[in-house]
């Protein structure tokens, strides 16, 4: 059966030179219309891109972004990886779990007054480890929190009351957040403060300092993000190499600098010139 947003899934595969390529992007919009992964959007996805729709349910049971079954108005995630646990993460999982009377993965009930529902998720590393206990709402970065704050927080969403990420834009529904994921601009990319002053401390350090990215055919560089300087004992935040006294080299992603905690969630946040780049974990 023809699902009424067909067309956007043939524009979204239009984009790529193998279509295939834009069944990610496909598999978001069918959250922002359906509100989950169904039946009809998976054969939709199938249809359009000439696959089978096996192949297609073998890619939306794979990521965890992708959701069989409904989630609330606003989805939040706990970070209860290493560092965020350690940090305070677990305390905020298990608080909101009580608060909202749910257990992972499920939507609290919609009580009288509420205005909008939750759900509530705990997420692997965010790559945000820098503003540690680190919480999402429909992807969007809520830094430093802590079990009040989460509780206040869910609180807010669920009477409807307005709130702003803590480095990007107002938060939306879960099926606008989703759309924006499928690649149709919100116009709001650049609202809210990019990076935050934690994200810009390896940068402070390198301005104070005098120093600047070696050139890429500089003896000793970092060319693939996996080389380390000899004698330099620069911090590897994600199990990756450094170089310190090269604090600008990053050129895959994969180093970082000591003292700088660059950010970087789905392409979403960067740090304008710093000296870091923990990006694509
Ligand atoms: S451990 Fe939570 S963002 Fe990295």
């Amino acid at each position: 059966m023809p699902v009424p947003y067909e067309a956007e899934l043939r524009e979204i595969a239009g984009r790529y030179p193998q279509a295939r390529s834009g069944l990610l992007p496909m598999l978001h919009l069918v959250q922002s219309q359906d509100g989950m992964i169904t039946p009809a959007g998976i054969e939709a996805c199938a249809e359009v891109l000439g696959i089978t729709a096996a192949e297609v349910s073998g890619v939306a049971t794979f990521y965890t972004m992708y959701k069989r079954r409904p989630v609330g108005d606003y989805h939040v995630g706990v970070c209860t990886n290493t560092l965020c646990a350690v940090m305070g993460g677990d305390e905020i999982f298990a608080a909101l779990k009580e608060h909202l009377e749910v257990g992972n993965d499920e939507t609290a009930a919609k009580r009288e007054g509420d205005r909008a529902t939750v759900s509530l998720e705990h997420i692997e590393c965010n790559a945000a480890c820098d503003y540690a206990p680190v919480m999402t709402v429909n992807w969007e970065f809520m830094d430093n929190q802590t079990p009040a704050s989460a509780r206040q927080l869910v609180d807010d969403l669920r009477a409807g009351k307005e709130v702003s990420s803590t480095r990007g834009p107002t938060l939306c529904t879960w099926r606008q957040a989703e759309r924006v994921l499928a690649g149709f601009d919100d116009g709001l990319t650049d609202a809210g403060p990019a990076a935050g002053p934690a994200s810009l401390v390896g940068l402070q350090i390198a301005r104070e300092r005098g120093w600047s990215a070696p050139g890429l055919d500089t003896p000793g560089s970092s060319l693939a993000g996996h080389s380390t300087t000899e004698g330099a004992p620069g911090s590897s935040l994600a199990g990756h190499s450094t170089t310190e006294g090269a604090p600008g080299s990053s050129l895959a992603g994969h180093s970082t600098t000591e003292g700088a905690h660059g950010s970087s969630l789905a392409g979403h946040s960067t740090t304008e010139g710093a000296a870091t780049g923990e990006g694509d974990d």
